[in-house]
């Protein structure tokens, strides 16, 4: 991270520092709940949008248009850095993402390849820089991503989204040096096109391990996932700006999420948020962790669940305000409006 203190609330809460109030951004805060979103995606394909840099930029900028929030995530998925390897990737209307030649045998893992960023992910890489002046006029720093190992192998293997993990886990048991070499090769990739992230104009990292919780106990987490994320979140030092570690279904193993790495750790809402920042330690800041779904709810009970984690992080610097997984399509609008200005509002001038 750079020496020099941040003004932003987002960067400065993600180094542990004082901020007026309690940042919040919302993971998938662009996408299908949002009008605007709908009425270029019903001309426009996914992919298209997302290899497109001025819509990726514009689609960018819709929610922070619609709402108060305290950072940008470029619009992307976890899933396109697959196709520069090899995987034939499209989104199907009703199923979501389908890989149509998956990895079923150790020659697939060693057939992939490994491409820089600049020559796959270009277009996400121009979007970036597109949106730097304009993010940086409204002082709103812009989040980079990508998809961790195991999450992308498990699309990667399964073919597309997954219940079980059944054939992700069979070749890893079954083929444990080829798996080693998936995920060595999963970790140059997507390293080198965080760092290109950083150095387009994205003043943080979040890396998404968003199934790794649900498919892994501890021991396997340990063998077969750990080493990997470390050698990867080391790699990204070098792009000297935080990195946010967000995982799913691992509070049994929590400890260990955290000794993979990041800078800050974002938590699911399965478990309380005063107890996984003891797990973590309080030194380092954490994000999360509101139910997705409680934005379906009415507002009482919507804000009794806001004031529920804001009360556990209990106004210590290094909160991170944001969902403890991604924004449903179902998501009204005004809800969203409504938790972020009640969350700056209930927070302001309290530190
Ligand atoms: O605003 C943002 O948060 C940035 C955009 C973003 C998308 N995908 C756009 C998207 C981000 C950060 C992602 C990450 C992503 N993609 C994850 C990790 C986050 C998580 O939720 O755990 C995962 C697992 C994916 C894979 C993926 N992409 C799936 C399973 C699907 C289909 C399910 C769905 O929601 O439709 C997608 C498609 C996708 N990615 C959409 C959006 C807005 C919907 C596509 C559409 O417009 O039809």
């Amino acid at each position: 991270m750079t020496s020099s203190e941040p003004t932003a609330p987002f960067l400065r809460a993600c180094r542990g520092l004082g901020t007026p109030y309690t940042p919040i951004w919302l993971m998938r805060q662009a996408g299908r709940y949002m009008p605007e979103y709908r009425e270029i995606r019903g001309r426009v394909s996914m992919l298209d949008v997302i290899n497109t840099p001025e819509l990726a930029a514009e689609v960018t900028l819709q929610p922070l248009n619609a709402f108060n929030l305290d950072a940008a995530i470029i619009f992307a998925d976890i899933l396109p850095p697959l196709m520069g390897m090899g995987l034939n990737l499209d989104f199907v209307k009703g199923e979501g993402p389908v890989i149509d030649n998956p990895i079923r045998r150790p020659y697939d893992i060693d057939m992939l390849a490994t491409p820089p960023a600049e020559e796959t992910m270009g277009p996400t890489l121009k979007a970036i820089e597109l949106l730097k002046p304009e993010l940086d006029s409204r002082g709103i720093p812009l989040i980079g991503f990508a998809g961790a190992p195991f999450t992308l192998a498990s699309y990667a293997i399964e073919g597309g989204g997954s219940k079980n993990y059944i054939k992700t886990k069979a070749l890893m048991f079954e083929h444990p040096a080829a798996w080693k070499r998936l995920m060595i090769k999963l970790v140059t990739v997507q390293a080198d096109y965080l760092l290109k992230q950083a150095k387009a104009g994205a003043a943080a990292l979040q890396l998404f391990d968003s199934w790794v919780g649900l498919a892994l106990g501890q021991q396997d987490y340990l063998r077969y996932v750990q080493p990997y994320n470390q050698m990867l979140f080391n790699q990204l030092k070098a792009a000297n700006v935080p990195v946010i570690h967000f995982s799913t279904g691992t509070s049994a193993y929590l400890p260990d999420v955290v000794a993979s790495g990041g800078d800050v750790i974002s938590v699911d809402w399965r478990m309380p948020l005063d107890w996984a920042w003891e797990q973590i330690g309080h030194e380092r800041p954490i994000q999360g962790n509101l139910d997705p779904i409680t934005l379906l709810a009415p507002w009482r009970e919507l804000r009794y669940r806001i004031d529920e984690v804001l009360a556990q992080a209990r106004g210590r610097a290094g909160h991170i305000f944001n969902l403890g997984h991604g924004l449903f399509p179902e998501t009204p609008v005004d809800n969203v409006r409504r938790l972020v200005d009640y969350v700056h509002e209930k927070t302001s001038d309290k530190r």
